[in-house]
C-alpha cells in the first residue's frame, strides 16, 4: 500500500510534514470532510470543471492560482499569515505581554468555544447554498458561487487545524461534530440562527453574501486581534478570501438593481406588477429582502449586553474591529457605551459599561460598513434618474436576540402593537408571494456570456478573462 503523503496532499505553510501527530489527526478527519462535501456540498457538480481560485501561499504578492479544477479534486489547504515575531497581546488584562503561541490553560474552554462557533458557520453556509448551482443566472455567477463554497470549506479546514493542533482529544471531537451538525436540522442544527435559514434563490444568496459574509468579516477581524497568535494569523488569511464573498453580494445586488431600473425606464413605470410581468425584481421586493437579511444578520452579533463578550475581551481572546488602530487604553474599564432598551412602550438609549456592550460595538461597526454599500446601490438608482432609495431598517426591527427581541418595531423604528405589525408585516418582510415570484425567475443559464433577464452582466470577468469565457465546463 502506498503511504499517502499528506504534507503534499494538503497544501500548507504550517510545516505539516514535521508534525506527525497533527498530520495523522487531519489525515483521519479528511475522509469525513470529503464525505460531508459529497453529501452536503454543491449539488450536481461531480463531473464539471470550474475555473477556480486556489490559495497556494499566504504571500500578499501572489497567494492565489486560477485554473480549471473539479470540485472533488479541490485542494483545501491550511494557510496562516506570516508570524510577526514581536507581536503582543494588544488589549485586556494581559495588554503588553508577548502574544501566546500556545493556548493559555485558563482560557482553553473559551477559546475552543470561540473557534467552534466560528468554524460552525463555514460548512453551514455551504449547506444553505447547495441547491443554487442548479439555477445560476450565468456561468460567471455559477463559478462565483462555487468559489465562495470551496473557500467556506477552506475556512472550515482553518478552524479544524486550530482544533487539532491545540486542543487534543476534545479538539478532535469538535472537528468531527462540525461535520455532523446540519443547517436547518431540528435535531442537530448549526449553532447560530442565521445559519439555519435556507438560501433558496439567488437574490437571497447575494443578500446573504453581502450581509452575512460581512458578519463573517467583522467576527474574523475581531479574532484577528486575538492574543492567541495562531488564531490571529489564521483569521487574517481568511479575511483575504472573505473580501471576494462580499464583492459577490454587493455586485450581485447592484446588477439586479441596474436591470430593474433599466426596465422601469423602458416601461416608464414603478408598478411592481408590471415589472414582475416583465421578469425583473421590483425595488420594494429588494427592500423587503434587505430588511430580512439585515435583521437576521445583526442578531448574529449576540446580546447587546453580554458578560461573555467582556470576558473574551478582558482575557485577550477577542478584540474589537481595528483594535490596534483605536486611540484608547484598550482595557475599557471606565468606558461606557450606548445600547437600546424599551421602557413604557418606548425605545430608549441607555449607557452601560462598554466591556459588557462589546457585541453592540461590533454590531455598530458592521452597520456602518453595511450602510456604505447600500449608498453605492442607491447611486445605481440615482444614475437611472429614479427617485426610489433603499435603506437599512432600524436596529430594533425584527430582532430575535438581546433586549430588542420579542417587541414589534417598524423599519422606521416605531414600537408598534402586534396588530399593527401583522397588518404591515407584508410590506416589511418578504412574503411567500415575493419568494414564489423570485423563485419563478430562477433557472440555469449555461451559455457562455449569456445572463438571465433579471440581472445585468458584471463589469469585468474573473482574473482578466472576458465575460464570454467558459467559467464552467459541464461534464
Ligand atoms: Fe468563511
Ligand atoms: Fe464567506
Amino acid at each position: 500500500m502506498l503511504a499517502i503523503d499528506y504534507s503534499e496532499r494538503i497544501p500548507n505553510n504550517v510545516g505539516l510534514g514535521e508534525d506527525k501527530a497533527l498530520q495523522r489527526a487531519l489525515e483521519h478527519w479528511q475522509p469525513s470532510y470529503l464525505d460531508w462535501w459529497n453529501t452536503m456540498g454543491p449539488e450536481g457538480t461531480r463531473k464539471s470543471d470550474i475555473y477556480l481560485r486556489t490559495a497556494v501561499s499566504a504571500s500578499p504578492q501572489g497567494w492565489a492560482h486560477f485554473d480549471y479544477v473539479r470540485m472533488l479534486d479541490y485542494r483545501w489547504g491550511i494557510f496562516l499569515s506570516p508570524r510577526e515575531p514581536s507581536r503582543r497581546v494588544n488589549f485586556g488584562e494581559h495588554l503588553g505581554e508577548p502574544a501566546w503561541q500556545e493556548v493559555p490553560g485558563e482560557y482553553r474552554a473559551n477559546l475552543r468555544r470561540i473557534i467552534v462557533t466560528q468554524g460552525d458557520t463555514e460548512p453551514a453556509s455551504v449547506e444553505q447554498q447547495r441547491h443554487l448551482g442548479l439555477t445560476a443566472p450565468s456561468l460567471y455567477d455559477l463559478r462565483n458561487l462555487f468559489q465562495v463554497n470551496v473557500e467556506e470549506g477552506r475556512h472550515l479546514w482553518a478552524m479544524v487545524y486550530l482544533l487539532n493542533k491545540f486542543f487534543g482529544r476534545d479538539g478532535r471531537e469538535e472537528a468531527e461534530a462540525l461535520l455532523q451538525r446540519r443547517s436547518g436540522d431540528e435535531n442537530k442544527p448549526r449553532i447560530l440562527g442565521a445559519f439555519n435559514a435556507t438560501t433558496p434563490d439567488w437574490l437571497s444568496f447575494f443578500m446573504f453574501t453581502y450581509f452575512t459574509d460581512r458578519d463573517g468579516k467583522f467576527q474574523l477581524c475581531a479574532l484577528a486581534e486575538s492574543g492567541f497568535d495562531p488564531l490571529a494569523r489564521t483569521t487574517r488569511f481568511m479575511l483575504t478570501e472573505e473580501a471576494h464573498h462580499m464583492f459577490v453580494g454587493e455586485s450581485g445586488v447592484s446588477r439586479i438593481i441596474q436591470r430593474t431600473c433599466e426596465v422601469m425606464n423602458d416601461l416608464k413605470t414603478d408598478d411592481p406588477d408590471k415589472l414582475r410581468a416583465a421578469g425583473v425584481i421590483d425595488l420594494p421586493t429588494l427592500q423587503r429582502y434587505l430588511n430580512f437579511h439585515y435583521s437576521v444578520t445583526i442578531d448574529l452579533f449576540g446580546a447587546d449586553e453580554s458578560s461573555n463578550a467582556a470576558t473574551f475581551y478582558n482575557s485577550g481572546l477577542k478584540g474589537r474591529y481595528k483594535e490596534t488602530k483605536r486611540q484608547d487604553d484598550h482595557q475599557l474599564r471606565d468606558h461606557a457605551y450606548t445600547v437600546l432598551a424599551t421602557v413604557d412602550g418606548r425605545i430608549i438609549e441607555k449607557q452601560v459599561p462598554m466591556l459588557n456592550a462589546l457585541n453592540e460595538v461590533l454590531r455598530d461597526d458592521f452597520i456602518e460598513d453595511s450602510v456604505a454599500g447600500i449608498g453605492r446601490w442607491n447611486r445605481v438608482i440615482a444614475n437611472a434618474n429614479l427617485p426610489y432609495r433603499l435603506c437599512v431598517p432600524h436596529k430594533a426591527f425584527n430582532r430575535r436576540i438581546g433586549a430588542l427581541a420579542g417587541i414589534n418595531v417598524s423599519p422606521a423604528g416605531q414600537l408598534v402593537s402586534e396588530s399593527v405589525w401583522r397588518k404591515h408585516e407584508q410590506e416589511w418582510l418578504p412574503t411567500s408571494e415575493d419568494r414564489a415570484f423570485v423563485a419563478s425567475l430562477m433557472g440555469r443559464v449555461s451559455e457562455p456570456g449569456t445572463f438571465a433577464n433579471w440581472i445585468v452582466p458584471p463589469k469585468h470577468g474573473v482574473n482578466g478573462k472576458p465575460l464570454e469565457f467558459q467559467y464552467v465546463r459541464f461534464g
